[in-house]
């Protein structure tokens, strides 16, 4: 199946979304517009827990968005959105009809993504290639004897890049089954090389920049055909 995907875009009030193609939309985290009243008391107790001053904030801009974006599919007011959790936490929709919407949410250094799907799941994951991070240490414990295979092959920039591939392809497959890092099957076998399948053929994986030194790949249980990209609250790269 041919794949499109759009550059970043400005989404119209109310985008539409059909069950062959992914939304997905990207936001800065390092915003200073007063966005406490779109969240929830559960949320705001959240963020209170969070310790560092950053994150609290990252915290709130995300929800926030997160609120923002499937309001505008539901013709909602996103302070009235409601949310209920998964057995390892992923969040859903709850308490009216959400109309077939899933989405996922991820965040990391400066930019939030939330990847909107109709009537699948859909895991996310974006992750910030920072070059100080000992990435050998952490896929000697994170990864599979398939996964780690070729890491050790290039030179160190092909083997950071590899890294970050396999380490967002692994976290978006994991977060799109919301099962949780305990879940027994956690090998994506060789779908972070050339492929864009799981190793049981049951997932379909596309990774690709999100800004300058951010990677994302996104998760679907089906083959999807446009991938749609909504840039609604730019900060140039
Ligand atoms: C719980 C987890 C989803 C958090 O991951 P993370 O990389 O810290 O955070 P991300 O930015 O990707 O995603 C966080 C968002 O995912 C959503 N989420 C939380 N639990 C989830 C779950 N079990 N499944 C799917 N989505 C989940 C939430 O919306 C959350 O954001 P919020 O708390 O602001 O609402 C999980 O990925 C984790 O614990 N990872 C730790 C790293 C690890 O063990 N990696 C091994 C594989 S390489």
């Amino acid at each position: 199946m041919a794949f499109v995907l759009t550059p970043w875009q400005i989404p119209p009030t109310h985008p539409e979304l059909t069950e062959q193609s992914v939304h997905l939309w990207r936001f800065p985290l390092d915003c200073h517009e007063p966005l406490e009243s779109l969240l929830e008391e559960q949320e705001l107790q959240r963020a209170r827990r969070l310790r560092v001053p950053g994150k609290a904030r990252a915290f709130i801009t995300a929800r926030a968005r997160l609120r923002q974006i499937l309001g505008s599919y539901l013709n909602l007011a996103p302070e009235t959105l409601r949310f209920k959790y998964g057995p390892a936490g992923k969040p859903v929709l709850a308490g009216y009809s959400s109309d077939g919407l899933a989405f996922n949410l991820a965040h990391s250094g400066q930019w939030g993504l939330c990847a909107v799907t109709r009537g699948v799941e859909v895991g996310v994951d974006i992750e910030r290639v920072d070059r100080q991070l000992d990435h050998e240490k952490l896929a000697a414990y994170f990864f599979s004897p398939s996964e780690r295979n070729g890491l050790h092959a290039g030179d160190a920039l092909r083997r950071r890049r590899l890294f970050f591939r396999i380490w967002t392809r692994k976290e978006a497959w994991l977060k799109g089954k919301g099962g949780g890092f305990s879940d027994p099957d956690q090998d994506i076998g060789p779908a972070h090389l050339e492929g864009c399948c799981t190793h049981d053929g049951t997932w379909w994986l596309r990774s690709f920049p999100v800004a300058r030194h951010y990677l994302a790949t996104l998760a679907v249980p089906q083959e999807f055909s446009l991938l749609q990209r909504w840039d609604c609250w730019h900060t140039p790269d």
